[in-house]
């Protein structure tokens, strides 16, 4: 008979759309080895999460995350709340036995992240990060490229994720400028997404050192918190912003390859422009988010003269995932990066398989999160494996 999993959202602004979004989707395009329930929606004001709940598609919902993951009938829990509250979630969760898929980063802390995956391998239940940024189609070329030895040794991976939303000192102090909620600012939430894809395409970073800067050191604040928006009174008194608005840092992979990274909510136009380049011995790839169905690649055993960097566009049947979707070259979207990493998870429980990217991606990513902010306090290059 075919096995049925019981999924409980926490949270039902952007993330909780996002993955409300893909269990929808999962079973009208991808032939799962079990069947997703929407089971039920969880947040905290019954009136706004009633509406959610109906709208995304939920059959029901409960007001209390301690609730939730006590519920027999629920067998996953999923977590899209801000970073506070990651970790308390994650282990209830796994403590009742629920498999837990939980947004990135991990947690406020290193510490706290290892207390997770810690958590999640004793009580046995499966466990998956939402690094979503990996299930584009074009970075799952990407990825075959590489370890297919396509791009030879690798010397360079140099990633910018640059945003442009904070740059107005009015804009109020919404929960990703709060450090007790968020961790960290820029770093934490875009950086957060590079240094896994460096993880993920170059391998370990042995060492790092970085600096990072607060352009706007005092906000309004606001009554409700708000994740992206928000707009504070004019007389609202204000607080002081105690995370970055920019993080940059210099890294060496163990393989001996070099890596930079640039994480800024003030670089003006740039709306959500995730982009990195790997450079290696016989050739190269770039890729940008805001054109995520391409892959640029050089190849450079190329013949003389025709050399230069071609596109692919990686929205053909062919390519991981887009057989599912649409006729070639109809292009996917962010959303649809939700969708895949949605069907790995439910595949990896059905299945009884390793889940990837797991809790020790997202503990390793804490790792270089934390050894950056090392460095930028002490001055000085931080060993990763120090921490
Ligand atoms: N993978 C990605 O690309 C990506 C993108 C954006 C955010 N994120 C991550 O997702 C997480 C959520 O970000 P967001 O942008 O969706 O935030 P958001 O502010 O849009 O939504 C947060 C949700 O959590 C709910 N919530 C807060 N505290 C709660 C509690 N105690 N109990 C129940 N519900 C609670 C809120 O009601 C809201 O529905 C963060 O960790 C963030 O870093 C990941």
């Amino acid at each position: 008979m075919e096995k049925t999993l019981n999924i409980g959202l926490v949270g039902y602004k952007f993330m909780g759309k996002a993955h409300s979004n893909a269990y929808a989707r999962l079973g009208m395009f991808f032939n799962t080895s079990a069947k997703v329930r929407m089971k039920a929606l969880c947040g905290r004001d019954p009136e706004w999460l009633a509406q959610a709940a109906q709208k995304f598609g939920w059959e029901g919902y409960e007001t209390s995350w301690e609730n939730l993951v006590i519920r027999n009938d629920i067998d996953v829990v999923d977590i899209t709340t801000p970073s506070n509250f990651h970790k308390e979630i994650a282990i209830a969760a796994a403590e009742n036995g629920k498999h837990v898929f939980c947004e990135k980063p991990l947690a406020l802390t290193l510490k706290d992240a290892r207390d997770m995956q810690a958590c999640a391998a004793k009580n046995g239940v499966k466990n998956q990060i939402g690094f979503n940024y990996r299930f584009a189609p074009a970075i799952q070329l990407a990825k075959n490229m590489i370890d297919g030895g396509k791009l030879g040794k690798i010397f360079h991976f140099r990633g910018t994720y640059l945003q442009d939303w904070i740059i107005d000192p009015e804009f109020p102090l919404v929960w990703r400028l709060d450090k007790k909620v968020a961790g960290s600012g820029s770093h934490g939430d875009l950086g957060a997404h590079l240094i896994d894809m460096a993880h993920y395409l170059v391998g370990d970073l042995s060492r790092v050192i970085g600096i990072s800067k607060t352009f706007v050191t005092e906000r309004p604040l606001v009554e409700r918190m708000t994740g992206l928006s928000g707009k504070a009174q004019a007389d609202a008194p204000r607080g002081a912003v105690e995370v970055d608005d920019a993080t940059l840092f210099l890294g060496e992979f163990k393989s001996g390859g070099l890596c930079s990274i640039e994480a800024t909510r003030f670089a003006s136009g740039h709306k959500n422009a995730m982009s990195f380049e790997v450079n290696g011995s016989k050739g190269s790839i770039k890729f940008e988010f805001e054109r995520m169905n391409e892959l640029q690649y050089f190849n450079a055993e190329d013949e003389a003269g025709t050399q230069g960097f071609r596109l692919i566009q990686a929205s053909e049947g062919i390519h991981p995932y887009v057989s599912a979707w649409w006729p070639a070259g109809h292009v996917l979207g962010y959303e649809h990066t939700f969708v895949h990493e949605m069907y790995e998870f439910v595949e990896a429980i059905a299945q009884d398989k390793p889940t990837c990217p797991d809790f020790s991606d997202g503990v390793k990513c804490s790792r270089v999160l934390e050894a950056v902010e090392l460095s930028i306090t002490e001055r000085q290059w931080v060993e990763v494996d120090s921490l």
